[in-house]
């Protein structure tokens, strides 16, 4: 008799346990190594053979039985030919673009990455570079746009970029901005343009809304522009930021939303990157959510994930002075520079080859964990929490650990 897992099914294995990935039900189930090295052995042995070396042939027995029962696997009274190979994930091409098209922000918000305020530098990347790179980008694949800054309504030219970008038909346009600048004809702007909005907002109140901004006022303008602009029915999404000033607001922030009909997002925490890289900023209890089973995995991440990384692969950003990153968050992973070098080549240039393709088979921990296909990772947040600033650093967010097989939470 052999065993195999049905073809749905895949064995990951980590450096302690492993996990039966059904791929059908997107369940992933977690066995010890006994379990995991007797499906191994079914690979290439017939199970009595296996189990006539084995002292507890009984218990395995039942669990090869469990499996078939739960339609994981089956035994089969041939040797069964080998599973047919899987499909080729394709290689990435560019999706979506940022373009941060000014480092001045008339905000200087106190956790800032991009260390923005009224005295930064001016804008490097000429007019002419911006609409080309919106063509260039837009050949390359790329479907989706989202102007940002700094303060994106502070670059003056902002509404002929928009223009392009839907003479190209870009799908989604968004422009982030903190909405302090929006005039009512921005907004007929917006909707004539199908442009997308995102703000931010730090407060259900002024007081520490603008203690966050340092700038007297925002909150009021900011709310006011949302509903004027949620009124002329432009898409608006509305991000929240925690740290320690605003850590008390979190629940508000999301009544807010409810209150003005956005669809609430879980604030995010501060990411240790350019003025957010400072620990006094960090909430004393806010935390996003841990990294925790059960975890859930469809057949095209689970592939995808052996092969790119998946919050990264297609995505480009591109700051004002012309460098390229991942992300905006992976601020020191410059993949090229598109005043010196065409996107094209950028695009598959080696460095950004290797950050699209850091799966987390390269990750430290996570490429001895069998979870690494199912769960989510943000390299520029692991990256910036490292105190060697490695891009290949384990995830702050994940207390299990692979080694063990065990979970090293406090309250666990
Ligand atoms: C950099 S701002 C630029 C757009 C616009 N000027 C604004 O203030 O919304 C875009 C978003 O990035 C967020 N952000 C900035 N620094 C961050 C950090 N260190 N960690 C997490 N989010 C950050 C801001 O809170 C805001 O939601």
């Amino acid at each position: 008799m052999f065993f195999r897992l049905l073809n749905h099914c895949r064995l990951v294995e980590g450096a302690c346990r492993a996990a039966i990935y059904d791929l059908n039900s997107g369940k992933v189930l977690s066995v010890n190594s006994s379990a995991a090295d007797l499906l191994v052995a079914c690979q290439s042995r017939a199970v009595e053979d296996i189990l006539a070396d084995l002292p507890d042939a009984a218990l395995f027995q039942s669990f090869l039985n469990m499996l078939a029962e739960k339609q994981l696997g089956s035994f089969y009274v041939v040797e069964p030919a080998a599973r047919p190979a899987d499909f080729p994930v394709p290689s990435p091409v560019l999706d979506f673009l940022w373009l941060e098209l000014t480092a001045k922000c008339n905000n200087r918000c106190l956790h800032c990455y991009s260390e923005s305020d009224i005295h930064s530098e001016e804008t490097a990347v000429p007019h002419a570079r911006w609409l080309e790179l919106l063509c260039e980008a837009r050949a390359e694949g790329a479907t989706g746009v989202q102007l940002i800054g700094g303060e994106p309504l502070l670059y003056s030219s902002w509404q002929e970029l928009v223009e392009k970008a839907a003479a190209l038909q870009y799908q989604y346009i968004e422009i982030f901005t903190n909405a302090t600048l929006i005039r009512e004809e921005d907004i007929d702007f917006f909707k004539r343009h199908h442009v997308h909005v995102a703000t931010t907002i730090y407060a259900a109140h002024a007081a520490v809304h603008d203690s966050v901004t340092k700038n007297p006022g925002s909150f009021e303008r900011t709310l006011s522009a949302i509903k004027r602009m949620l009124a002329a029915g432009i898409p608006v999404r509305i991000a929240s930021i925690i740290m320690k000033v605003n850590e008390a607001e979190a629940e508000n922030i999301l009544r807010l939303c409810q209150q003005l009909g956005v669809d609430p997002q879980p604030p995010d925490v501060i990411r240790p990157t350019g003025r957010g890289d400072d620990d006094s900023l960090l909430p004393e209890n806010y935390r996003r959510l841990p990294v925790r089973p059960p975890f859930a995995v469809d057949p095209e991440d689970f592939f995808q994930a052996q092969c790119i990384n998946p919050c990264l692969a297609g995505k480009i950003a591109v700051t004002a002075n012309g460098d390229v990153f991942p992300c905006i968050f992976a601020r020191s992973m410059v993949c090229g520079n598109i005043l010196q070098t065409p996107l094209r080549d950028v695009i598959r240039g080696a460095a950004l080859q290797t950050c699209w393709h850091t799966t987390k088979d390269c990750v430290e921990k996570c490429r001895d964990c069998e979870y690494r296909y199912a769960c989510h990772d943000c390299r520029p947040l692991a990256q910036g929490a490292d105190s060697e600033k490695n891009w290949l650093a384990a995830s702050p967010g994940c207390s299990y650990n692979p080694y063990i097989g065990r979970w090293e939470d406090r309250d666990e």
